[in-house]
């Protein structure tokens, strides 16, 4: 039953003075504002940033600015909801296109965020985490968790470019978030652990348990998400198909608070998935097609990124083979107890 409450300015003026003169403030005129019936109200709107918008900027800013200057030479992606400035695409992921040119060093840091890179152009490019040397191959996932020391370097020709994504917000909002910086990392001399333990899906190494790593596998390669895409195409009942990034030793999602799917639409695909309650953005790593979110058309094109607000209304559809990436904060709602779809 939902009632009508009262307002602010039915209150005597003189005893809104003391309240605020007294540091308090009164529930029940914001109560609908901080607990709307039903669903939330997000402050999130729909975001699109086309890869032709965004890599011109990101070049020019080579050129302006030297990786000494920025230490992460990045441009954020803003959430249109909270405007220009936003440090944000939705109430909880950060998302930043970054640009790392031939010979360039991004120097070592830790900090308490998370971090994901999704590679969207060029070659040569490395990260290197707690001594792991990543390759950089476009489409790859990457991860960088919380307290990882990790730096970036590049031995290619071209510029490389990638998408960075965060729970920086969160971490933001909790007043949690800082970074320390050290000298670049001693690297091992062996290829990452997606080549070496990981190599073949549902085989792991036979550890004793005081020496597993909680992050083991931090490098995604594309070919191999895409090879298996396109057998559950091949080999599935007509639906999308769709893949969980998941920690190889415990099958739980990549990060404590972010996951990642990987999605193929066929040419001529529509798909419409359930209403969730988290927040999602979508990178499409190739393809072409639209997707309406809450009854916006987003017409997306090769490496252009879009996003989701939560309990968003979607619908994909491919003009041509598509695959995306599509990131979500469903692992942090289930830790808070209220992940939830609605058909
Ligand atoms: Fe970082």
């Amino acid at each position: 039953m939902s009632q009508q409450l009262g307002t602010l300015e039915e209150l005597p003026e003189a005893y809104r003075d003391a309240l605020s003169k007294a540091g308090v403030a009164p529930l029940w005129p914001m109560m609908r504002n901080v607990l709307p019936h039903d669903a939330p109200q997000p402050l999130t709107k729909p975001g699109h940033w086309t890869y032709g918008s965004v890599r011109p900027l990101l070049i020019e800013a080579g050129e302006l600015t030297p990786v000494e200057k920025a230490e992460r030479r990045v441009l954020v992606l803003c959430d249109p909801g909270r405007g220009p400035g936003a440090m944000q695409a939705t109430a909880s992921i950060y998302l930043g296109m970054q640009l790392l040119l031939p010979g360039e060093t991004a120097p070592a840091h830790v900090h308490t965020p998370s971090a994901v890179r999704i590679i969207v152009e060029g070659e040569g490019a490395f990260t290197v985490v707690d001594g792991e040397k990543l390759p950089m191959c476009e489409g790859d996932l990457v991860l960088t968790p919380g307290g990882e020391w990790h730096d970036h370097g590049h031995e290619g020709q071209d510029p490389v470019v990638w998408l960075d994504a965060l729970d920086l917000p969160l971490f933001v909002y909790l007043e949690g978030s800082y970074a320390r910086e050290g000298d670049l990392q001693a690297r091992r001399n062996r290829p990452d652990a997606s080549e070496v333990e990981y190599r073949s899906a549902g085989l792991a190494p036979s550890r004793q348990a005081h020496r597993a790593r909680r992050y083991p596998m931090m490098r995604y390669p594309w070919d191999r998400t895409e090879a298996a895409l396109r057998a559950m195409a091949d080999h599935g009942d007509g639906a999308m198909p769709e893949l969980d990034y998941v920690n190889p030793e415990t099958g739980a999602d990549v990060l404590p608070t972010m996951g990642f799917t990987a999605m193929m639409l066929a040419a001529g695909m529509t798909t419409t998935p359930p209403r969730r309650s988290c927040s999602s953005a979508f990178h499409v790593v190739r393809g072409r097609g639209r997707t309406t979110i809450d009854g916006q058309t987003v017409e997306w094109g090769p490496k252009d990124t879009f996003s989701a607000p939560v309990f968003a209304s979607l619908s994909h559809e491919a003009d041509e083979e598509a695959f995306l990436v599509r990131i979500h904060d469903r692992p942090l709602q289930e830790k808070l107890g209220y992940y939830e779809e609605r058909e």
